[in-house]
């Protein structure tokens, strides 16, 4: 069996999921997007509205702003992949509740096996408290720092919807720090 064969089935799985009452709300699962044998692999919080409509993970505004970042940077389609720490939608776009994330990181997992990225990316604290031992470490703290945990390179960076509150890209502003971690990234797989 090939990979793409099973993550395949897995996506299929993930359409017929019940494990947690975030089910009851979507409209679709929102799997991954991106090319399966990338070296990179971005990991948000949840899907939004616009996700939950077209099934895609960061299509909405925040989403529109990442993918605006990458081009920047000179990203190519078959560099990254992206999920999310959840496939449904959770209600008023609040965040995901321990429990659901819980309910839902088998997939995850086996998302990661699959793809077995180089660098997997922390987009914003939803997924650098999945994935981080100490619970109390900020995004602003993280942000930027390579970390290895389980085999796996992890680099948390600030999540799309901080930075559409601000503008500038003054040295040390949130999108000068943005760009400089996504550039920081594929210098490391190129
Ligand atoms: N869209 C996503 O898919 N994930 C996020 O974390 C934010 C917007």
């Amino acid at each position: 069996m090939n990979t793409l064969c099973s993550l395949d089935k897995l996506k299929e799985q993930v359409k017929n999921c019940n494990k947690c009452l975030l089910c009851e709300g979507r409209t679709k699962t929102v799997f991954s997007d991106g090319c399966e044998k990338a070296p990179i692999f971005f990991i948000g919080e949840a899907p939004g509205k616009n996700e939950d409509e077209t099934g895609l993970p960061f299509v909405g505004r925040a989403g529109k702003l990442l993918r605006s970042f990458l081009d920047e940077c000179g990203y190519k389609k078959e560099d990254f992949y992206i999920a999310n720490t959840v496939k449904c939608r959770p209600p008023e776009n609040r965040k995901p509740k321990p429990e659901e994330k819980e309910a839902c990181r088998y997939y995850l997992d086996e998302q990661i096996k699959f793809v077995n990225p180089k660098i997997i990316v922390l987009v914003g604290s939803t997924a650098l408290a999945s994935f981080c031992d100490d619970k109390k470490l900020t995004i602003s703290k993280a942000r930027g720092k390579l970390f290895k945990k389980d085999g796996y390179n992890f680099f948390p960076v600030f999540h799309p919807s901080y930075l559409l509150r601000y503008h500038s890209m003054e040295e040390n502003s949130p999108r000068y720090l943005f760009k400089k971690d996504l550039l920081e990234i594929l210098g490391m797989i190129k």
